[in-house]
């Protein structure tokens, strides 16, 4: 057996390639770089083509969001509202989620996400939940429903970026899961709330909160005490939040990506350039700790800082990474409806003999 299912090819698909040795991902076919001009939309319409439509545009997609977000505000109950007021994040868009009914399309999962990440914030601050605008794309109309007002074009383009170049992923625990759920054949909304699940872990989507928490007592450091300071981290068998990934071993497209959006933001740039002088120190401290191994930044580094430059505090961190990703978890699901076997490994029995 592999432990952790790495190497394990446990899918076909048509959704995404990953090269890590390249450093380079495409979705359907088109290099990450190439998505940013796309937008969020127009991925989602990639991605989604010939599952949940055919001939799907940017256009389309961001039309079918901008009314399904209109009717998942509708149906957002009082009880919801209470609970996410008085709850974590994490568990009221579990909630939220919990709320979808089975018979949900794909754009109906996508905007009960976006609508419900902007409620939860107004309602941890006690403020009213602010109604969709349908003719925004879903980076502006989330940061608009979050802050009350509409958003910084800087802001919205960044969020948009990392939407986009974020969408999907491969065969990542959420995404996974969510074909595990769907190749059993239960509903599109049961994939999406299992996907949510598993994806709230801090070694997967529950990472960006956490790496902004740590750049930030990294930054706290004298530059010259840097290196034995990560050193006895690592020593002490911490894991450093934002460092080291199953398939990619530096190089990450989409972390260039967000740091090309990140520069265009003035206090948020002195924190790039801070993150690669702690880039270089996590290489000389894993050298001296376990020499010959290497642990190069994730995605995450530059994903919690774009998140924190646009306002989102580090609690929604998880909750906005899964507005973009879920997309990608609604193409693995109708990919797996379409085509796979109900997947059912088997296990290795090692326990006391039978009998
Ligand atoms: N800090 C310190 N050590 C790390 C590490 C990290 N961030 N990531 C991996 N390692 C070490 C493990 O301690 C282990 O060491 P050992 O062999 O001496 O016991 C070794 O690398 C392999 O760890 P494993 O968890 O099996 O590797 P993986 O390929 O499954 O790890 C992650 C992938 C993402 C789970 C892991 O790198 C991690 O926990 N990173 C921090 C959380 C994070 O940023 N997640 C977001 C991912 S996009």
């Amino acid at each position: 057996m592999s432990e952790g299912l790495e190497g394990v090819v446990a899918a076909r698909t048509v959704l995404s390639h990953t090269d890590s040795a390249a450093g380079m991902v495409w979705v359907r076919g088109v290099a990450i770089p190439d998505l940013v001009p796309l937008g969020f939309e127009g991925t989602v319409a990639l991605l989604w083509n010939g599952f949940a439509g055919d001939g799907l545009t940017g256009g389309t997609i961001r039309a079918r969001f901008g009314a399904a977000r209109t009717a998942a505000f509708e149906r957002l109950t009082p009880w919801w509202f209470a609970a996410a007021a008085a709850r974590p994040p994490l568990e009221a868009l579990r909630l939220a989620l919990a709320e979808q009914p089975d018979a949900s399309t794909p754009e109906d999962l996508v905007a009960a996400l976006t609508v419900a990440v902007g409620a939860i914030r107004r309602a941890g601050g006690g403020t009213a939940p602010v109604p969709p605008d349908p003719d925004l794309g879903t980076a502006a109309d989330l940061l608009r429903m979050t802050h009350g007002a509409p958003a910084d074009p800087v802001a919205i383009q960044a969020l948009d970026t990392y939407f986009a170049v974020m969408a999907e992923s491969g065969l990542s625990g959420s995404s996974f899961t969510a074909r595990i759920i769907a190749s059993t054949h239960a509903s599109l909304a049961a994939s999406v709330l299992g996907a949510w699940c598993a994806f709230t872990g801090p070694r997967h989507g529950g990472a960006p909160g956490p790496t902004l928490d740590m750049l930030d007592a990294a930054a706290a450091v004298p530059d010259d005490a840097l290196e034995d300071w990560l050193v006895a981290k690592l020593a002490a068998g911490e894991r450093l939040m934002g460092f080291g990934h199953r398939v990619f071993r530096g190089n990450d497209p989409r972390a260039e990506a967000m740091r090309t959006a990140l520069q265009r933001f003035g206090p948020a740039a002195a924190r790039v350039a801070f993150a690669a002088r702690l880039e270089q120190a996590v290489g000389r401290a894993i050298a001296r700790v376990k020499p010959g191994r290497a642990l190069p930044p994730n995605v995450e580094v530059m994903a919690a800082l774009l998140l924190d430059a646009v306002g989102f505090p580090r609690a929604a961190f998880t909750p906005v990474f899964a507005v973009g990703r879920s997309a990608g978890w609604i193409a693995h699901a109708l990919e797996q409806r379409a085509g796979g076997r109900m997947i059912r490994p088997t296990s290795e029995y090692v326990g006391p003999p039978a009998g």
